[in-house]
């Protein structure tokens, strides 16, 4: 963690919009509302370096003193997320292509490709000169590198790219006859007899070889995470014990393979931290979006400590209508991340920007200045952040996990697949929100991790699996857990081909079921199943090979079919769904399978030291007070309860709880 005693509070903080006698009023208002860390100079390469070769410090030398001296410790960003307009001329190459062809212009951010060689070299020379100009500066906490790898860049299609694509591909396959086999080549004549032939999947006439965009994808991911490790290992180098980040998105953001990101955040001097940003107008609660995307920063981080490096105070300016949050719900959504594990909170930004393309979204300091509820609700949260300061280092117990693949996800999202209502990545959010509903606190998890500590695991959507994973999953259900596999699970290897023989292919024998045809439903249709739930969507064509029939449809195309089916496995079950249940179905489900709620009524999530000491966050979302069998210290207010509590309307109660 950053060096910050208790929790961090702070935001990305960006003095080189604002002159310099707005630098020291920044400075008091941070002490006022108690904020601890501030992440200095995210998108300022263009002022640290004005021309090529020439640096400008001085002003973030001021910077930092100014910080220092009121107490602010400083997250700086290596600021290479957004070359300066210089850049981009001496180096058009440099810019990325998207699939049609068109090289795109700087003008906004991250307008570089990851795979330029120009870009690696400019950015690399920065972080060079930063880390040993700031390498012994007392306000110096963390190193923030890049800015959300592949939030505007992801995936570059450009000739450089393609050669880069090349070399990845000639380390993973050795031969062309082997990588001809694995992207089944022969169909469509596509045959490659020169590594020279390929290229990434730009835009082409049809669909193209699905094998060939599914390892593009995980070359792009490659290719960025290439970048990070480089300034990290830098930063490793010439600053050790100063801890290093890089804030991943967890808005539903499923183009880089986190899971190998993680492992290169996880690990002595490095932290997993996580923006989220909720989405006004998706249905599901905010409380959901946010135990989601929390859930998943904690799960990278291995289980252990992450940081919410950014989220808003109120709107943001990206979605089509942004809406303000009501009194309450800056200080809510907060604890509710730190509730799942966040070391802090972090905003973009402290004070909103009177210029530039983010200047309608919210910030720690309201264009309409500290005379306003948002700014209230600012110094509020940092007092209660500081009364919460004992809880740093504790850690979130969770005995259910969801599994999540992002390469499965990337190849069942594709196209001409049999349905495109079966989409992957949402699928995997619903389940978690069914779990969120119940009141259970689930960890994300990728189906080759060890399994063993949860008592129940769901797979909503794991379309692709490979050989390991596949037997990780019998192992863990062997050993006595329990799996849900959600349809359209287990159908193709990693290179997206589909198992022969009988659906789910993989998991035929660990669920016995075989499947012999899918069944897609007209938009909006649903089918019954005999145990009162409904499915949409989706069915299949199934028989049992050795499970029990739960349930079974009772229309629709596979009428008499199972359904829902369970399979003992030497101490556990493997239990298996062939359609996507309709919510109460679902809840019903789960419910049926163990995953009960922490505490009735509300979204309640337990933090703990490794010496015991343990505390309660109980979370009210909704419009009337709750109340609920707890006790102990109310941290937020002193208030000693011996049970039960009544958490207000919108309130949240954190206790420590009596050992
Ligand atoms: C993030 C980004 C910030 C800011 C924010 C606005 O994606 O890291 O720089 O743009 O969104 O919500």
């Amino acid at each position: 963690m950053p060096r910050v005693a208790g929790l961090c509070f702070g935001g990305d903080y960006n003095p080189e919009q604002w002159p310099e006698q707005t630098w020291r009023e920044d400075a008091q208002l941070m002490r006022e509302a108690g904020v601890t860390l501030v992440t200095v100079g995210v998108f300022s390469w263009s002022m640290l370096e004005p021309a090529p070769g020439k640096y400008e410090f001085g002003w973030l030398d001021r910077v930092l003193e100014i910080l220092h001296d009121a107490g602010v410790a400083v997250d700086l960003a290596t600021a290479t997320a957004s070359p300066p307009p210089w850049f981009s001329v001496a180096h058009p190459e440099a810019l990325p292509v998207d699939a049609h062809g068109n090289r795109l212009s700087h003008g906004s951010r991250q307008t570089f490709c990851p795979s330029a060689p120009a870009y690696r070299e400019a950015a690399l020379a920065l972080v060079s000169r930063l880390a040993d100009r700031y390498a012994d500066h007392p306000a110096l906490a963390m190193w923030h590198v890049h800015n959300e790898y592949g939030c505007h860049n992801a995936r570059c299609y450009c000739d450089t790219t393609a050669a880069a694509f090349r070399d990845w591909l000639r380390a993973r396959y050795h031969d062309l006859d082997t990588l001809n086999d694995r992207w089944g080549t022969a169909f469509w004549s596509q045959r490659f007899t020169d590594w020279q032939q390929i290229v990434p999947p730009r835009t082409t006439g049809s669909y193209p070889n699905p094998g060939l965009t599914l390892d593009f994808h995980r070359f792009s991911s490659d290719a960025l995470r290439a970048l990070f490790v480089a300034e990290r290992d830098l930063l490793h180098a010439r600053t050790p014990g100063i801890p290093v980040t890089t804030n991943l998105i967890s808005n539903g953001f499923t183009q880089l393979d986190y899971w190998q990101w993680a492992e290169e955040l996880t690990g002595p001097d490095r932290l997993v931290s996580a923006d989220h940003y909720l989405i006004g107008e998706d249905p599901t609660p905010p409380g959901a979006q946010i135990a989601y995307a929390a859930d998943t920063a904690r799960s990278l981080a291995g289980g252990g400590s992450w940081l919410l490096m950014e989220h808003s105070t109120s709107a943001v300016n990206w979605q089509p209508r942004n809406f303000v949050k009501p009194p309450g719900q800056l200080i809510r959504d907060s604890l509710a991340h730190v509730a799942r594990g966040s070391e802090g909170a972090m905003f973009f930004q402290w004070r909103a920007s009177r210029a530039g393309a983010e200047r309608w979204h919210s910030a720690m300091v309201p264009h309409a200045g500290t005379d306003t509820a948002v700014w209230r609700e600012v110094v509020t949260l940092g007092g209660h952040l500081r009364r919460l300061g004992e809880i740093a280092g504790s850690v979130v117990d969770a005995e259910v996990a969801v599994l999540l693949d992002y390469p499965s996800g990337w190849a069942a999202e594709g196209p001409a697949q049999p349905s495109v209502d079966m989409v992957s990545f949402d699928e995997v959010c619903r389940w978690h929100a069914a779990l969120w509903r119940r009141g259970v606190t689930a960890n994300l998890a990728h189906p080759s991790h060890d399994l063993s500590r949860y008592r129940l695991v769901l797979a909503p959507a794991l379309y692709l699996l490979d050989d390991p994973a596949v037997a990780n999953l019998a192992a863990y259900v062997r050993a006595g857990g329990t799996l849900l596999v959600g349809p359209y699970s287990g159908v193709v290897d990693e290179f997206d081909r589909v198992r022969l023989g009988g659906y789910p292919g993989a998991l035929r024998e660990l669920l016995g079921v075989r499947v012999e045809q899918y069944c897609p439903l007209p938009a909006g249709t649903t089918v019954a199943l005999d145990n009162g739930a409904t499915g949409r969507v989706w069915a299949e064509q199934a028989t049992t090979t050795g499970a029990d029939v739960v349930a079974s449809y009772v229309d629709g195309p596979p009428a008499g079919r199972p359904a829902l089916t369970r399979h003992p496995v030497g101490d556990g079950t493997a239990w298996y769904l062939g359609t996507r249940l309709t919510r109460p179905g679902l809840d019903r489900l789960l419910g049926s399978l163990g995953a009960h709620p922490l505490v009735p009524g509300l979204d309640a999530v337990r933090r703990r030291h490794p010496d015991g000491r343990s505390y309660l966050f109980l979370l009210n979302h909704g419009s009337t007070e709750v109340t609920a069998e707890a006790a102990g210290t109310d941290l937020l207010t002193g208030a000693e309860h011996a049970g039960p509590v009544t958490v207000p309307a919108g309130g949240v109660m954190v206790l420590r709880e009596r050992l």
